[in-house]
């Protein structure tokens, strides 16, 4: 009596649906864990079919390996795909008597929606990664004969003698070729485990050595560049040389979006430190009066070879490279943009150095 009730006990323990069959599809018995399946509604379990009290089917199920069972005398195993998207995997269990006679099969249903959800979460990114490392390789490969290509052609150029057919040809090369560089260069950033340990890094700083790198480029377009930095921004943790980047990728797309604004142009540059419960982070802003973003492309600008600029101008690499250097650095990238007034790119990087 005890070791029956010890059975039933465990039954009741077992988190997954648990039931026991006859070869007709009678259920025996079952333990309470079957409320999450489809045919719940169908009253006394003992008195019911597997197929209606469980599935919520009138007939024997499409799959149902009962009678496969019965006649092999060995375990089996199916998978059930739901409409509302839930899977389970079904296992049967044949119960012998002592002559070796099946009475009964246990039916043993494992719901693994999650599981397989998470596999092939796993799956695409391995291939990502995959992908990503081939992508790192090629670009390697790729990176000297397009250097070879482009000063050859430049030094052809330079030594003249060609006529202004073969010139405008040579142009194209060498224009194709930088571009293709400048593709080069980005996925081997977008790839690269850059090797240089983090090291205590000040925004401002970043900030600063990136404007006067390319400030020249920018005021070349008429742009008035105004900065408001705050001086008691703590350092972050970082690898500057990739904030850096981030910095000019997203100045080089003001300076683009503001090209065709008949008025005053202007890019706004602030840094501050920004409190929240998760935490503290440092931020710079790159705030532009330029043409702004579409609200149908804002989801996409950050894409890779997303771009609204002609072939010759834009890769469309510029701000998933910074993203993907923010989030390596446990940070984003958060924009803010109005058509025909705007656009404004806050890098954000948390505040989590211990010294800080
Ligand atoms: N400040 C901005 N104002 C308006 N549009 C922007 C701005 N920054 C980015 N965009 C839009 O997002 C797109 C993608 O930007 P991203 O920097 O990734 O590529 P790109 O600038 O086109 O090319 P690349 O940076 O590789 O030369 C741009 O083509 C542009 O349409
Ligand atoms: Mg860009």
């Amino acid at each position: 009596m005890k070791s029956k009730l010890e059975w039933e006990e465990t039954f009741k323990a077992l988190t997954d649906p648990i039931l026991l069959l006859d070869r007709h599809h009678n259920i025996i018995r079952c333990n309470n864990r079957l409320d999450d399946l489809p045919g719940k509604n169908y009253g006394d379990p003992q008195k019911s079919k597997c197929y209606r009290y469980v599935w919520g089917h009138e007939n024997k199920c499409e799959n149902c390996k009962l009678d496969e069972v019965y006649e092999n005398q060995a375990p089996a195993y199916h998978r059930v795909q739901l409409e509302s998207g839930k899977t389970y995997d079904v296992y049967y269990y044949p119960v012998f008597n002592v002559n070796q006679e099946i009475y009964s099969v246990i039916q043993h249903i494992k719901d693994v929606t999650e599981q397989i959800k998470i596999e092939a979460q796993l799956m695409q990114s391995g291939k990502l990664a995959a992908i990503g490392e081939m992508a790192a390789g090629v670009a390697h490969e790729l990176n000297s004969p397009m250097t070879v290509i482009i000063g050859n052609s430049q030094m052809i150029m330079r030594d003249g003698g060609i006529d202004q057919n073969n010139a405008d040809l040579l142009e194209d090369i060498v224009n194709c070729g930088l571009r293709c560089k400048k593709i080069i260069q980005n996925l081997l950033t977008f790839s690269r485990q850059d090797q240089r340990p983090m090291s205590r890094t000040s925004l401002n700083k970043v900030v600063e050595r990136v404007l006067s790198l390319i400030q020249y480029q920018i005021n070349r377009n008429n742009v008035d560049i105004e900065l408001d930095l705050d001086p008691k921004l703590p350092d972050v943790l970082a690898n500057e040389h990739q904030l850096d980047q981030v910095l000019i990728n997203l100045l080089l797309n003001a300076r683009d979006a503001l090209e065709n604004n008949p008025g005053e142009k202007k890019i706004f540059i602030s840094t501050g430190l920004r409190r929240a419960e998760e935490g503290a982070s440092v931020v710079a802003t790159v705030t532009d009066n330029g043409e702004g973003i579409l609200p149908e492309n804002i989801m996409k600008i950050f894409n890779p070879f997303f771009t609204s600029k002609e072939a010759t101008r834009g890769t469309g690499l510029g701000l998933s490279v910074s993203l993907g250097i923010a989030e390596a650095h446990g940070g984003t990238i958060e924009v803010v943009s109005k058509p025909g007034r705007g656009s404004s790119f806050t890098l954000a990087i948390p505040v989590d150095c211990p010294e800080n």
